[in-house]
């Protein structure tokens, strides 16, 4: 049997139905309880056997890909390695090839969905065999939104985001995503929501009053499970939320005209994905989206537009031979 030279892995962008913000603990996350929603734009990280550890990327925003040690995804294989054989060094190094189509620092997950699926072609290259599970305790220490990628699919997070619970969903969902210049930082979207939250009642960071976990004051929305459930478009778009879009749109205020001009053509639901600045507007059906994507366009709100279906899977092998350079699935353009 001949070894295994390279493996490619899949993973989708996410973006957050709900996205309910809790005050900051003292290791400077924040509570959250989520509803993550994998979408049809993937990258792809291709690994291969090499003399030391490296990282490529092309594509999308390559250029602000971090390529040294703090990079996601080289992080994902030194612990994935850690894991296997804890404190042995591995005799060969490993060269981690990114091809992004997931806009980076836009609020869609794109680094972490870049070390979920290092951490799946990982385990295949050096015949590891973790499981799922194995890999999810992994991904949490990885990052918040980690896991939720190596799963995919439609499920509510708790804690950081970490701990992840598939959710039922009947159908699929027409999105637009609405991609706009420039990034947002997560941790200052996240520092302006606990400044607007001081602001509004006093309890924000660091005021020292009581802290109520997130999860004892906020359940996942029923009626937004309720709508994912029923498969009703029309009901999920009138529940979307996102405790960040307030800070995003102080940071970001020509985000407000795109978020007005999706619902002006008729978005069932329009939000900024995460912590932004990426929005992202449901469509009725494939005509509706289409129609939303060149209205967007036309209207000059955002620097491009793609059409991504949600759910989609998580971080998965790509058969030797089904990589398209030229053509990632999914997430086409209006
Ligand atoms: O875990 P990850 O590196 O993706 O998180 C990026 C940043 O987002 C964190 O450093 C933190 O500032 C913020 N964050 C947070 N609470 C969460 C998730 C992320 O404050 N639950």
């Amino acid at each position: 049997m001949s070894s295994v030279t390279a493996v490619t892995a899949r993973v989708p962008a996410k973006v957050n139905l709900q996205l309910t913000v809790g005050p900051v603990r003292p290791d400077g996350y924040h509570d959250l309880v989520t509803v993550f929603h994998a979408v049809s734009l993937y990258d792809e990280v291709t690994v291969t056997p090499a003399q030391r550890d490296s990282v490529t990327v092309t594509g999308e925003g390559a250029g602000e890909v971090p390529l040294d040690g703090s990079n996601l995804a080289l992080r994902a294989a030194a612990a994935l390695s850690e894991a296997a054989a804890p404190g042995k060094r591995r005799a060969r190094g490993v060269a981690i090839r990114i091809r992004k189509r997931i806009p980076v620092a836009a609020g869609l997950a794109g680094g972490s969905a870049n070390a979920a699926a290092a951490l799946v072609a990982c385990n295949e290259l050096w015949r590891i065999g973790l499981s799922q599970p194995e890999l999810a305790e992994i991904a949490a220490g990885l990052g918040a939104d980690v896991t939720f990628a190596l799963i995919g699919g439609t499920a509510v997070g708790l804690g950081r985001g970490e701990q992840v619970t598939p959710a039922l969903v009947s159908g699929s969902y027409h999105w637009v995503l609405a991609f706009a210049d420039g990034a947002l930082s997560t941790p200052e979207v996240y520092a302006a929501a606990d400044r607007l939250r001081t602001a509004r009642d006093g309890r924000g960071a660091g005021t020292g009053g009581p802290r109520k976990p997130v999860d004892a004051a906020h359940e996942p929305d029923s009626a937004l499970l309720a709508a994912l459930r029923a498969g009703d478009p029309a009901a999920v778009g009138r529940n979307l939320s996102n405790d960040l879009q307030p800070a995003a749109l102080g940071l970001r205020p020509g985000l407000r005209r795109a978020l007005a001009a999706g619902r002006e053509f008729g978005a069932l639901g329009a939000i900024v994905s995460g912590s932004g600045p990426t929005c992202a507007y449901l469509a009725r059906d494939a005509h509706h989206a289409r129609e939303i994507a060149v209205a967007l366009t036309g209207t000059g709100v955002c620097r491009s537009v793609a059409r991504v279906l949600g759910p989609a899977p998580g971080a998965v092998i790509v058969p030797a031979g089904q990589r398209s350079p030229s053509r990632l699935p999914g997430g086409g353009t209006n």
